[in-house]
């Protein structure tokens, strides 16, 4: 199969009707998408990124009046918080109707829906009329994709079609919450901050910690977003600088501000592992506000920590 970099939402959508699978735009990163209520494309999904079968995939809809339709009992709080974020990059687990199909699900009872707001997603998810599982369009575990170009380079020759809607605004995935009676959890920290929807909700947000994650978000894996190239964390990044050995280095850091860190995340991961070298290091910014969705990212990318002392460089392994 020749994989196909296209323009046309049209097209895109044809093929979508057809059970077909194509990558497209969304803010954050291009999503991988199929028919949501089509089993049969729902499971190419899972086959082309070689996704393993309890990871539940996002269903995304074109707005928030849909959610009845695929959700029950959805608390106020999904209603506050989408009236300032959708469309947007926010993901809303609710407890599912039966129309979403298992598969999309991986098995469990409750559907992830999102709100897109890139203008050709919207157009594709209009065309459509029917609401679209897409999760990121890269081979399972490794860096989400941000640009056409890095689509087809994790699925050339897997699939027929991608939309193309030039880089992705934001860079970085969206933000996966869930509710239970009055509490909302962060199962996937993303764009929109922790602080934002504690301000918007008015309740205390809480974060779901990787141990715990298994039972609440199958996908929290250990190891995701990962580059071939082994990435450590170093305190010592000068340490690498200039030095003639083969090593590159990510310092997010020097981006400024934190949305330009996000944007640049994967795309700067993406371009150290292109370049051949023996590994990379790097170090978390800091941890608040849209950091901790970097450095989550980073911190699942890594295969550890390395450390230097007295000119000795020793890796810790993760
Ligand atoms: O920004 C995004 O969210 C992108 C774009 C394409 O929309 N999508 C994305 O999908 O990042 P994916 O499949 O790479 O990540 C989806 C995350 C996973 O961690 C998955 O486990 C979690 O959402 N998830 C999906 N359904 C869930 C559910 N019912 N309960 C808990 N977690 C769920
Ligand atoms: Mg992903």
């Amino acid at each position: 199969m020749k994989t196909k970099i296209i323009n046309s939402a049209d097209k895109a959508s044809g093929e979508i009707l057809k059970g077909g699978i194509v990558a497209l735009p969304t803010e954050t990163v291009y999503g991988l998408a199929a028919d949501a209520l089509n089993p049969g494309a729902v499971l190419k999904i899972y086959e082309t990124k070689k996704r393993p079968d309890f990871n539940p995939l996002i269903v995304h809809v074109s707005g928030i009046s849909e959610f009845e339709k695929y959700a029950v009992s959805i608390p106020n709080a999904v209603y506050k918080i989408a009236e300032k974020f959708s469309p947007g990059p926010v993901t809303y687990v609710l407890s599912k109707r039966n129309v979403i199909p298992d598969i999309v699900t991986a098995g469990i009872d409750t559907v992830a829906l999102r709100i897109p707001s890139h203008p050709l997603f919207r157009e594709v998810l209009e065309k459509c009329g029917r609401p679209i599982a897409a999760p990121s369009a890269n081979m399972f575990g490794r860096i989400s994709p941000t640009t056409a170009e890095d689509v087809l380079k994790e699925l050339n020759g897997k699939i027929e079609y991608i939309l193309d809607g030039g880089r992705c605004p934001i860079g970085i995935e969206s933000t996966v919450i869930s509710f239970e009676g009055e509490r909302i959890f962060v199962l996937r920290h993303g764009f929109v901050t922790k602080e934002e929807i504690e301000a918007v909700s008015g309740k205390e947000v809480t974060e779901i910690k990787e141990s715990a994650s298994k039972i609440s978000s199958p996908g929290m894996l250990k190891s995701h977003y990962a580059p071939l190239t082994p990435l450590y964390f170093t305190d010592n990044i000068e340490y690498f600088k200039n030095k003639e050995s083969s090593v590159g280095i990510i310092d997010l850091t020097v981006y400024g501000n934190l949305r330009e860190a996000a944007l640049n995340l994967f795309a700067d991961l993406r371009a150290a592992d292109e370049k051949g070298y023996d590994f990379i290091v790097t170090k978390y910014v800091e941890n608040k506000g849209l950091g901790r969705a970097v450095n989550d990212r980073l911190k699942k990318a890594s295969s550890g920590n390395v450390i230097i002392e007295r000119d000795k460089v020793t890796f810790l392994n993760k």
